[in-house]
């Protein structure tokens, strides 16, 4: 065991100790998800919970029993004013009177939930905004562009619970070392190649599909005779933080684009709590983030459970993609 902790490799990059201990606070909340996620078939957790979040979703017992635990860790940390949660409809406002220097925290508490039965990896990502100035506790105050995180990240819960992150400069992941408790800094310095030959993407909604993201992938079908000139191969985890997590690791593109069944909703995944920190992640990393007519992190939101289109990985895809939008 000779890695570096999450804790020296924090110190070593100079990291603000209130950050410091915000990181230390999530990835706590993480570890003991983790352990609910793993016993979740001993205690008759993997099922519904039998009531639905803000969206209209099923809520999973661990959706409800992850999001707890998150608000009891990081909710505690005496430098967190807010804490904005995909499974709360309202923010949940920590502070009275939040000031520079205070963080607003948003989070999705367990990522890929319909994983669970079949005991695929799911996950919890997070995305941290520091305030500049003090702020009234409304909702407007937390509707941040996503160009204001200071850091963001995810941890996985599969065959090994990892956990990735970055304060902006560089993406780098630790595996959860179950003897010491530890995150040990396995995956430093994690890089997007700007080519792939791999995509992402639910094709079962193909019929939903606008023409430029049809067109994207007829092309990608067709291979190397086709106007790519190469073949593709495909994954769909149903999990954007293992989607992302292989992206990471290897590259590829991932797209949730917004389709006929979704339009009305702006898409399928929401900004604040998966666009925007894996958009963060997935930039730091070389690769690009993209609507399919503008950069992830520019967008204004107007709620906080806001949902946007998603194109994001390898930097030259994501590019081609983005031309078959204006074209
Ligand atoms: P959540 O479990 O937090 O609601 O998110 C699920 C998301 C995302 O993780 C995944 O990429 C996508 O929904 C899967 O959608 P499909 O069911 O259309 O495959
Ligand atoms: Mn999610
Ligand atoms: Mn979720």
């Amino acid at each position: 065991m000779t890695q570096m902790t999450l804790r020296q490799h924090l110190r070593a990059g100079s990291t603000d100790t209130d950050l410091m201990i915000l990181f230390e606070d999530i990835a706590e909340a993480c570890r003991m998800i983790a352990d609910e996620v793993r016993h979740g078939a001993f205690a008759g957790n993997l099922g519904a919970a039998g009531t639905q979040n803000v969206q209209g979703e099923a809520q999973k017992a661990l959706d409800v029993i992850s999001d707890e635990i998150f608000q009891a860790q990081v909710g505690r940390n005496t430098r967190v004013a807010a804490l904005v949660s995909e499974e709360v409809d309202a923010v949940n406002w920590r502070k009275d009177t939040p000031q520079a220097g205070d963080f607003i925290v948003y989070y999705d508490p367990l990522d890929g939930s319909s994983n669970l039965d079949v005991n695929l990896s799911v996950g919890t990502i997070f995305s941290i905004v520091r305030l500049d100035a003090s702020i009234e506790t409304t909702d407007s105050a937390v509707q941040i562009k996503g160009t204001a995180q200071i850091a963001a990240g995810y941890a996985i819960y599969g065959p090994s619970t990892g956990l990735v992150i970055t304060t902006g400069q560089g993406v780098d992941g630790f595996t959860h070392h179950p003897g010491s408790g530890s995150f040990l800094l396995t995956q430093p310095d994690m890089t997007i190649p700007p080519e792939t030959q791999e995509f992402a993407i639910n094709a079962s909604r193909y019929d939903l599909w606008e023409a430029p993201v049809r067109q994207y992938i007829d092309g990608c079908l067709r291979g190397v005779d086709g106007p790519r000139g190469k073949t593709f191969n495909m994954r769909w985890c149903a999990s954007m933080v293992a989607d992302v997590h292989r992206i990471l690791t290897r590259g590829g593109v991932f797209l949730y684009p917004k389709d006929s069944g979704n339009a009305a909703q702006g898409g399928k995944l929401r900004l604040m709590y998966e666009a925007n920190p894996m958009g963060m992640l997935v930039e730091a990393a070389g690769g690009a983030s993209s609507t399919g007519t503008g950069r992830i992190l520019e967008v204004v939101p107007t709620g906080h459970h806001q949902r946007v289109p998603v194109i994001l990985g390898s930097k030259h895809e994501v590019a081609v993609i983005e031309d078959y939008h204006t074209k």
